[in-house]
């Protein structure tokens, strides 16, 4: 054999297997049919802005140890996800927080604006939801739902609120504090020169083939490494022989614009229903701190780089952004993990193999954990 290790996606998952294997002094294949690195991470420059090519990615954990492991590969800012959102000409700071509250009702307090959530959620009436929109009202009252949860979850599941199961949404979160911090967690930030450096120093010194789908030549890559790594589709990989998992898809569409600070904000998402992104994301935000467009040289980077988001339904074609667990799929996940618990010298790792919705200190965490088990 001319590999010991055949890794299928140079993702994140893939990268860290890859390089924790070289490291351990593994011959390793690496190969994507994508023609980049990266895989849902990859970053590009346009204008001396890194792009997130795969929409809005923000690095957070509490985990130490995974926080430590990817400051090796990149040095990251102090970025604080805090988006805005946008209903008609109304703008709303994102979590549900007082600063949200002040704006929608003039509440000033937490107690008069606990005290609005409370009666909207009475005056509902609501016991046992029925479907999402219930769920919704029932958790954070009428105005809250109407101007900034409805609309944006109807576009990202292509179903209308009281078409959809009432178990998608299990929490919204609500908070009494002026705090527009989006995750709770310990570690945030984004990597300074954006993530393509990581997987790029990851697979340093490793054989990458891109513009390779091991589907085309499954027998003729698997015969050259005593094992395989597979990030990919698992139901792909099984041809689909229990039938197909489902996925949500997205199209991005990015714009180059000559001007300064295009919405003063990395992140805006689009609550109504009538227009068809969800969110827009200003790319240089993510990197330039609230500071309006200023480089680390401290000029003025006169061009902004945009991106909308568009939900779209997944088919073969299309990119399986999301995985859908919902119970129907889970089950059927099982029953391809229950196939590749019994294959040998094959394993399964990352948001597709697993088929879950693993955000990236997760794929972190349990790429390591797969090194671990697999390599020592
Ligand atoms: P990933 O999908 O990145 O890589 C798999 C690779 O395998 C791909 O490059 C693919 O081309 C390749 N491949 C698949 N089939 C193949 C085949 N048959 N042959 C060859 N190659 C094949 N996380 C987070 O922590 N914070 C965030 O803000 C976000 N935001 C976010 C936004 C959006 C829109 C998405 C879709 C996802 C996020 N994430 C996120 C999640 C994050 O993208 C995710 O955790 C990692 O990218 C997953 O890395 P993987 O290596 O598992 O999969």
């Amino acid at each position: 054999m001319k590999y010991d290790y055949l890794i299928v996606g140079a993702g994140l998952f893939g990268a860290i297997f890859a390089y924790e294997a070289n490291k351990a002094g593994k011959r390793v294949l690496v190969i994507d049919r994508r023609n980049h690195i990266g895989g849902n991470i990859y970053t590009k420059e346009v204008e001396g802005i890194q792009v997130h090519e795969y929409g809005a990615h923000i690095f957070h954990t509490s985990d130490k140890a995974v926080w430590d492991y990817v400051q090796q590969f990149a040095e990251f800012n102090r970025y604080t996800n805090s988006p805005v959102a946008r209903y008609g000409d109304e703008l709303y700071n994102l979590p549900f927080n007082m600063n949200t509250f002040s704006k929608m009702w003039g509440a000033k307090t937490p107690g008069e604006a606990k005290e609005i959530i409370d009666r909207q959620i009475e005056e509902a009436g609501i016991t046992e939801p029925k479907n999402l929109e219930e769920q919704a009202i029932s958790l954070v009252g009428k105005d809250i739902y109407e101007k900034l949860v409805k609309g944006y979850t109807e576009k990202q599941w292509g179903k209308r609120a009281t078409e959809l199961p009432s178990f998608i949404i299990r929490r919204l979160p609500v908070r009494f504090v002026y705090d527009n911090n989006y995750f709770n967690d310990k570690y945030q930030g984004i990597p300074i020169g954006g993530y393509t450096q990581i997987i790029e120093k990851m697979l340093d010194g490793i054989e990458v083939r891109l513009n390779t789908d091991f589907f085309d030549e499954r027998d003729a890559l698997k015969q050259q490494a005593d094992k395989l790594v597979f990030t990919g589709m698992i139901d792909a990989y099984y041809d689909y022989c229990y039938g197909e998992l489902e996925y949500r898809s997205l199209r991005f569409e990015t714009e180059t614009l000559d001007m300064e600070n295009y919405q003063g904000n990395a992140v805006v998402n689009y609550t109504e229903y009538e227009i068809p992104y969800t969110r827009i994301i200003e790319h240089k935000h993510f990197e330039y701190g609230c500071q309006g467009g200023y480089g680390n040289t401290g000029a003025i980077n006169p061009k902004t780089v945009i991106t909308r988001e568009y939900p779209a339904s997944w088919t073969k074609k299309a990119e399986p952004y999301y995985p859908m667990n919902d119970e129907k799929n889970n089950a059927l996940y099982e029953k391809y993990k229950a196939l590749a618990d019994k294959e040998e010298g094959v394993i399964f790792g990352g948001r597709l193999g697993m088929y879950r919705y693993y955000d990236m200190h997760q794929v972190v965490a349990a790429a390591l954990a797969c090194v671990r088990e697999n390599i020592g």
